[in-house]
């Protein structure tokens, strides 16, 4: 039988409990479609830092390396250890080691999910450019502690970096509905910004089927709000990308819809599944997190992976679990009811 080999991160907070959930969803729809996956779990976490000092091993990204896939739950327990240092020990470290330059989220309103807008026809594809941009982490502090102190952190744009996810965009618009927006701040960021809308009009020439749009970042996120209908695919850079997916998770009705994938599109490395949400401290372990947006991830990894039907006959079980009205409002059922709810597809 194929088989895949897995490694899971739980991580942190509600990133245990719902990664149980979608395992336990994932493990189910490959009984069915006749594939088998084989799960690896590893401890890497804010508690794995309290105990040995770091977020994983020295050689976690060698270890990681030999998986068919990552699927990860939520990092970070700011009151333990500074998000700064967990999301560099772990997250952010394996998007650039493995060139998961393209991160995907889909917006869109499940059946029975009522988002806050009047709107529920939209169907948005953010591509947020995952490896460099404002998270390059080049930077530093002088004289700190002083009233002379300065700290710097410079964005890092390369053409490389720049036009392979803006290709990797149009290749998501020519298979959708042909329209892409690309994102940026140019009439205020004279280099990057610019720089980037040059390799826009590019990249551009290459695909005439696909109507493209520039916008500025902040009309952008009055469009997503005021217009979230006239968006198909929405290209980003990292920062801009981060914050715009935070607020599609807020139009299609929370972050507990909200599911991303890491993808490394030249399968060089293994790609990584995840929740756009964090760990919620506040709601950790009492059965009450949405379990859908890790679901939706794990779908989107399966598809990854070529398992199409699948992939599809989950997105299916998480649509008629929420036509139901299971799962539809946060906080509205529990972690456990939701799952099951999922499940039952592949009773
Ligand atoms: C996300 C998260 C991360 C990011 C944080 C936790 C570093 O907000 O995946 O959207 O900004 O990329
Ligand atoms: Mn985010």
């Amino acid at each position: 039988m194929k088989t895949y080999s897995i490694a899971l991160i739980p991580g942190d907070g509600i990133g245990r409990d719902v990664t149980q959930s979608a395992w336990q969803v994932l493990t189910a729809a490959a009984g069915h479609a006749g594939f088998a996956l084989e799960e690896t779990t590893f401890p890497w976490s804010c508690a794995y830092y309290k105990r040995t000092g770091a977020m994983m091993p020295e050689d976690g990204i060698d270890i990681l390396r030999a998986f068919d896939a990552i699927l990860l739950g939520a990092v970070g327990w700011p009151a333990e250890v500074p998000d700064s240092v967990s999301l560099h020990g772990l997250l952010l470290p394996i998007r650039k080691a493995f060139v998961q330059y393209a991160n995907i989220r889909p917006h869109r309103l499940l059946p029975g999910v009522q988002g806050p807008l009047k709107t529920e026809a939209f169907d948005i594809l953010c591509i947020r450019e995952n490896t460099e941009g404002e998270y390059s982490g080049a930077g530093g502090r002088v004289h700190q502690g002083t009233l002379d102190e300065v700290a710097v952190e410079t964005s890092i744009f390369t053409r490389a970096g720049v036009e392979r996810i803006l290709r990797f965009g149009f290749e998501q618009a020519r298979a959708r509905r042909g329209k892409l927006a690309s994102v940026t701040k140019s009439n205020a960021q004279k280099y990057s910004m610019v720089f980037w809308d040059e390799i826009t009009r590019k990249v551009a020439a290459d695909y005439p089927d696909v109507e493209v749009t520039s916008y500025h970042i902040d009309a952008m996120a009055a469009r997503m709000v005021m217009a979230p209908e006239s968006l198909d695919v929405v290209v980003a850079s990292n920062l801009f990308g981060d914050i715009l997916t935070d607020l599609g998770a807020a139009i299609q009705g929370g972050l507990g819809f909200a599911a991303s994938a890491n993808i490394n599109p030249d399968r060089t490395a293994p790609s990584m599944f995840e929740p756009v949400h964090g760990s919620a401290p506040d709601i950790a372990h009492l059965g009450i997190a949405n379990p859908i947006a890790a679901i939706w991830s794990g779908a989107m990894m399966l598809d990854h992976l070529g398992e199409r039907a699948a992939a599809a006959s989950i997105m299916a079980a998480i649509e008629g679990a929420t036509a139901r009205g299971i799962g539809t409002r946060p906080g509205k059922d529990t972690t456990e009811t939701i799952t099951g709810a999922v499940l039952a597809a592949f009773g």
